[in-house]
């Protein structure tokens, strides 16, 4: 059937209640998260804003940008819409969900206060600081001078990173002192950053293997999804700059129960009571980004919405329908709910263009998304992709090439096989995405 046709209905929603859905951004986590929502039963209307060259195919790709507040409460108003789903950070920043709440429309996500937690890393690592959350030792600069002889008198390996949203590039890994007197003079100096790097956060270098946890949360309890991991860095082991992410898995075999519980206690559990003492309860999707070292987990950051990559790996290891979580999350009744997760592991392979994450080509004419479609237990998800009569190119992560599998090898050689069989001029992926878990026997 399609579900475009289906008739639409209730602004409240609730069980048993079909409902029209809006999903915000254009990126392979917004694409995986609208295949899902198409599969529910009680999905209406499915639309998407602004959406991209692959999501046309299951939704409605709606002309309004992420970032056109004014512009979403007026769709969601004019259309019926029972539940929005906000994929990327830059419409939390701007309070999208208090724009929603003021006109009554129920949406999933934090308020402006609440996502904080990822807009600032001042603020992140101060209430970390207070709630005795582990993370990285810090210091905080606002002149450039105070910084580099921080800087200087603490020495390299140190991470400096621009307080705001900067794209996914405020962050410096410096592994030399010249690396981060290079750091501090392009934040505070050039401002490059621009008001994202009014503040610049000063911290240890952190050692170990990095994971990504996500919780949905309903301002009062939370639910672990199973821990995922993503490759940050362009090339194979890890190398060259940092990127949104070029691929992830899950769940982590290495990962035991125990470990995930100490997480939860002392992470998850804490950040949620302490956003909450300072009257910002969290409900959406919480994701903190953490290093697991020699002397236990550690934040590195927190998000406040669902990761790109991990999203599309997590969307094809769901059983319980998604309608059914957001909405608990909105409605307050998590507790009610038992999430289901299918066994086996899922992978994400990231399609880049040439040059990413500095400057690439757009517009290039993709090959081969059918037939690597066409691979057993694969899913393509897009992401930089637009179609005009044609499929091609519009962003520097062009394609997430999913699958799952009995095995964590299953999943990985399946997504790579469908991965070789899309052609685009200068496209690049990693081809060591969860090599790691590999060689440590899982
Ligand atoms: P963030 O946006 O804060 O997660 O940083 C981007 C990436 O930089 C992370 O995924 C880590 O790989 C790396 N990174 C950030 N902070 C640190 C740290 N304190 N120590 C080591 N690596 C870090
Ligand atoms: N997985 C990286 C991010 O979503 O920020």
């Amino acid at each position: 059937m399609n579900r475009l046709d289906k008739p639409h209905f209730n602004k409240k929603g609730g069980k048993n209640m079909v409902s029209n859905v809006l999903i915000i951004g254009s990126g392979g986590r917004e694409h995986a998260l609208a295949w899902k929502l198409a599969q529910s039963s009680r999905i209406g209307k499915l639309y998407i804003a602004p959406g991209n060259g692959g999501t046309r195919q299951i939704a409605e790709n709606v002309a309004i940008d992420a970032t056109d507040i004014d512009g979403l409460v007026q769709f969601a108003e004019k259309n019926e819409v029972g539940l929005t789903v906000v994929g990327p950070d830059d419409p939390l920043a701007l309070g999208v969900v208090d724009a929603f709440q003021a006109r009554g429309l129920r949406i999933f996500g934090p308020t402006r206060a609440a996502a904080e937690i990822e807009s600032s890393k001042a603020f992140a690592k101060n209430l970390m600081n207070e709630a005795g959350i582990p993370t990285a030792t810090f210091k905080i600069f606002s002149e450039y001078d105070k910084a580099l002889a921080y800087v200087r008198e603490h020495g390299a390996p140190i991470v400096i990173k621009a307080s705001g949203l900067a794209l996914g590039k405020g962050v410096y890994v410096c592994k030399t002192l010249a690396q981060a007197e290079a750091a501090l003079a392009e934040i505070m100096l050039e401002n490059v950053h621009k008001e994202a790097g009014k503040e610049v956060v000063v911290e240890e270098f952190l050692d170990g293997q990095e994971i990504s946890i996500h919780a949905f949360c309903d301002g009062k309890n939370h639910v672990l999804l199973p821990p995922a991991q993503d490759h940050k860095p362009i090339r194979n082991g890890d190398k060259g700059k940092n990127t949104g992410g070029m691929g992830t898995i899950a769940p982590l075999s290495w990962v035991s129960a125990d470990a995930l519980r100490d997480i939860d206690e002392r992470i998850v559990c804490s950040t949620l009571q302490a956003l909450a003492k300072r009257g910002r309860q969290f409900t959406g999707l919480l994701y903190p980004g953490l290093k697991m070292t020699t002397s236990g987990p550690k934040v590195l950051e927190f998000n406040a919405r669902f990761g790109d990559p991990e999203t599309q790996s997590y969307m094809r290891l769901l059983k319980t329908d998604l309608l059914d979580i957001l909405e608990a999350c909105v409605d307050g009744t998590l507790a009610d709910l038992a999430i289901e997760w299918h066994s086996g592991f899922a992978v994400c392979v990231v399609i880049a263009s040439g040059g990413y994450p500095d400057e690439y080509k757009k517009g290039l004419p993709i090959r081969g998304v059918a037939e690597a479609g066409r691979v057993s237990d694969v899913v393509v998800f897009h992401a930089g992709t637009t179609f005009d009569g044609e499929l091609k190119t519009s962003g520097g992560r062009a394609l997430g090439v999913t699958a799952i599998g009995n095995t964590l090898r299953d999943a990985l050689d399946r997504a790579y096989e469908a991965a070789h069989l899309i052609e685009f001029e200068g496209k690049q992926y990693r081809s060591d995405i969860g090599a790691k878990a590999i060689a440590m026997g899982f």
